[in-house]
């Protein structure tokens, strides 16, 4: 418990440090459509794995099913080559970091309420969106569409 704390302390300092200089970042992505696989980077395949994987998860849990499994890929999330490895380290692994911890606790809703399993995945989408408004804002669009309202 005392750990999480930490952890998203953490985080939250270096969410408002990073909000002097967003403006430097918002190049450091491929930009949204961009969909030529040869252009890809490992990370931008693993995002679209991401996309997809909340996307079902939003509509199974919409439909009262159970949450659909996590792409084994996010295991990389540290490790994957970026398109732009100048990207603000301390930042992006904070949040990658925070993402595989969320993903743990969505598993760990498997025999819980509806109701804990939707917070577990909009938990999920607000990190989507904390860690893109550092970097790159071009897919907000997109990750936008799937909070559980
Ligand atoms: C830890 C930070 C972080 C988190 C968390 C994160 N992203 Fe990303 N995302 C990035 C970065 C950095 C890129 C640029 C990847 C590249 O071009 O190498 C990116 C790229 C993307 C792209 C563009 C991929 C492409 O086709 O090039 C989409 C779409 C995307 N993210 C959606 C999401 C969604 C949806 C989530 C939550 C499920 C999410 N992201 C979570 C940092 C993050």
């Amino acid at each position: 418990m005392k750990k999480n704390l930490i952890r998203i302390c953490t985080i939250s300092a270096m969410f408002l440090a990073a909000c002097n200089t967003s403006s430097d970042q918002k190049e450091s992505c491929t930009k949204e459509g961009d969909l030529n696989p040869n252009g890809s980077s490992e990370l931008s395949l693993i995002m679209r794995k991401m996309a997809t994987h909340l996307a079902e998860n939003r509509d199974a849990l919409k439909a009262g099913k159970g949450i659909v499994a996590a792409p084994k890929e996010i295991d990389d999330l540290l490790t994957a080559k970026k398109t732009d490895e100048e990207i603000d380290k301390a930042i992006y692994d904070g949040y990658a970091k925070l993402y595989q911890q969320r993903i743990i606790e969505l598993n760990e809703t498997a025999d819980k309420s509806d109701s804990i399993k939707i917070k577990a995945h909009n938990n999920l989408v607000s990190t989507c969106r904390d860690c893109h408004s550092n970097f790159c804002p071009g897919p907000m669009v997109v990750i936008n569409q799937l909070d559980i309202k």
